[in-house]
Order: structure tokens, then sequence, then C-alpha cells
């Protein structure tokens, strides 16, 4: 993991070109990285002094152009000056790095011990299925996302990508549906799909059922998360900050520096 350390350079750039990457950012990067930058549901807040993949203008100009593989980071086809702009506007939002709160090793083994986390979340292919994956959560999310989604799972729920992004598919939340079918068998999970006539749904225990409607008395989307609330009675602020380093720890692999190419788009 390579931590890029941004150095304050403003006073360099001028701030007509300043203003330019404002424009260019909340048109292109806004949608995913929020208003000034401080993250939004699709990207990272970009204000946080480090960055994963690099901050050198040079690592910059390349996570710029060719996004991040594997995330929903794609390239962006910038002419340079305005990829320059917009590194230039980064630049003056850059807050001194964030002095590390919380431990990611220790979250690592509340994750899958004590707090046992991984019942439910999977993180690179280790642990259960009825969550969400959790494996680039972290880098995608805002940090206090992250931690709204553990106190306060109800807030906002977790949109199911398990079909994946059909076109004209219904959103499927992650929440939690109680089917009682006509024997009188009430059944508690997530849906997993679901059209006019069938409700697939996983049970606490990952077991998968696929429900004609018409054997179903009733089925209901109760709008509320299957994850328990950690309150500050099961989870300490300590616990919390580990847990969040440790989701935030985790991301998609950077691409492989390419030798000799560090310096081509200057
Ligand atoms: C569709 C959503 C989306 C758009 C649009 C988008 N990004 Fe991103 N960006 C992401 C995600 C997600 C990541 C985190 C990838 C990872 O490491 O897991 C990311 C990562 C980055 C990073 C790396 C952060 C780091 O810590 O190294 C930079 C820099 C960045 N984006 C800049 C931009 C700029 C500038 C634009 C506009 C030209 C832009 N992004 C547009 C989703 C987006
Ligand atoms: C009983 C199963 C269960 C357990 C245990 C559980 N979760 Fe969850 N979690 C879920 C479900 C279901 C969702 C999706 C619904 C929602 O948004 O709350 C979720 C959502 C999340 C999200 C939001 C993910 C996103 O991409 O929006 C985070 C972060 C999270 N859980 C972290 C944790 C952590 C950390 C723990 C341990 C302290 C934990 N979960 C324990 C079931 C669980």
């Amino acid at each position: 993991v390579i931590i890029g350390c941004a150095v304050p350079l403003w006073g360099q750039a001028d701030a007509e070109t300043v203003r330019q990457g404002a424009v260019l950012f909340r048109a292109d990067c806004a949608p995913c990285h929020g208003v000034g930058a401080h993250g939004g549901v699709r990207g990272p807040d970009l204000t946080r002094g480090t960055f994963i993949h690099g901050g050198s203008d040079a690592e910059l100009t390349r996570t710029i152009n060719n996004g991040i593989p594997g995330t929903a980071m794609g390239g962006n086809r910038l002419p340079e000056n305005e990829v320059a702009q917009i590194i230039a506007y980064l630049r003056t939002l850059q807050q001194p790095p964030a002095p590390a709160i919380g431990d990611a090793h220790r979250g690592e083994t509340l994750f899958f011990g004590a707090q046992r986390c991984s019942s439910c979340h999977m993180v690179n292919g280790k642990g259960g299925r009825l969550g969400p994956d959790l494996s680039f959560a972290g880098s995608a999310r805002p940090r206090a996302y992250l931690i709204e989604s553990i106190r306060e799972p109800n807030r906002q729920l977790t949109t199911n990508q398990s079909l994946g992004e059909m076109q004209g598919a219904p959103t499927l939340l992650y929440d939690t549906v109680t089917a009682v079918t006509r024997d009188g068998k009430t059944i508690v999970g997530v849906a997993m799909n679901e059209d006019t006539f069938t409700l697939q749904m996983m049970d606490t225990n990952e077991r998968i059922y696929s429900l004609p409607k018409k054997s179903l008395k009733s089925w209901k989307h109760e709008h509320r998360s299957l994850m328990p609330a950690y309150g500050a009675d099961t989870l300490n602020e300590t616990d919390l900050q580990d847990l969040v380093a440790y989701l935030q720890s985790l991301h998609a692999p950077s691409p492989a520096p390419e030798k000799g190419k560090e310096n081509a788009n200057r």
C-alpha cells in the first residue's frame, strides 16, 4: 500500500485555474465524490490529505485518467489541462492528514471475532452472506456513513446489488422481509429477488427459499435492517473506531506502477 501524502502547494496555481477546476469537479466528479469533494455515497472523501492510490501530480493524473480497476472509479477522458485544473482545485482542499484514529488490525480481530460481524458479512471471500460484502465498502463510503451504518442501520438501507444493475430491474433494498406460508411457517430474511409471482429469500441461517407468492399467506417488506443496531452498550467508541479503521483499510488493489511511465503525462 502506498500512502501518498499531499504536499500543500497552493500558491502555485492561480485563482482562475483553481476556479475552473472547481467547475469541472462539480460537473464530473461531485456526483460520486460529493460537494466540495467531502465524499458521497459512491466515492470517497478527497480532502483527507492522503491518497491511497498516490498523491503526487503524476499519480493523481493516472488515477483520474485511468480510473481504478474493479471500482466505480472509471477512467475520465479529459484533456490534460483540465486534469491539471482539477488537481489544482483538489490541492486547495487538502486538510492536514487526520491523525490515525482507530487500530485497523484490532478492528479486523473484532470483525471476525468478538463482534461477529463476519457472521453476516464477507470480506475478501471470508464470512457470511446475509449482509452485503464489505470488501470495498470502506473505501467507497465516507467514514460518517460507516459509523451510521453500524450505530443506526435503519437510517439508510443498502441497495442489494445481487441482481446486478439490470435495466428496468426494481431496486431491491437489503431490508427485512417477513413471509408467512399458507401452512403457517414464518420466514424472516432478506429478499434476493422478487417478481410478480415469486419471492426469493435468504434467512438468517443462509438458507435460500424460492417462494411462489400464491403459497404465501402474507409477505411484508419491513423497511428496517436485519442488522442489529450496535449501540454504545454493545460496541464502545474505541471498538467502533477500530472497526471503521479496519473497513477503511480495505480497498481495491492499486494498479502496479508502470516503470518509466511515471512522468509520461508531464
Ligand atoms: C461513478 C463514481 C465516480 C466518479 C464519477 C468519479 N469517481 Fe473518483 N473514485 C470513485 C471511487 C468509488 C473511488 C475509490 C476507489 C477505491 O480505491 O476503492 C474513487 C477514487 C478516486 C481517487 C483516488 C483516491 C485515493 O485515495 O487514492 C481520486 C483522486 C479520484 N477518485 C478523483 C476523481 C475525479 C477527479 C473525478 C472526476 C473527474 C472522479 N474521481 C470521478 C468513484 C468515482
Ligand atoms: C445479523 C446480520 C448482521 C450482523 C451481525 C452485522 N451486519 Fe452489517 N449489515 C447487515 C445487513 C442485512 C445490512 C444491509 C442493510 C443495511 O443497510 O443495514 C448491513 C449493512 C452494513 C453496512 C453498510 C454497507 C453498505 O455498503 O452500505 C456496514 C458498514 C455494516 N453492515 C457493518 C457491520 C459491522 C461492522 C458489523 C459488526 C459490528 C455488522 N455489520 C454486523 C447484516 C448484519
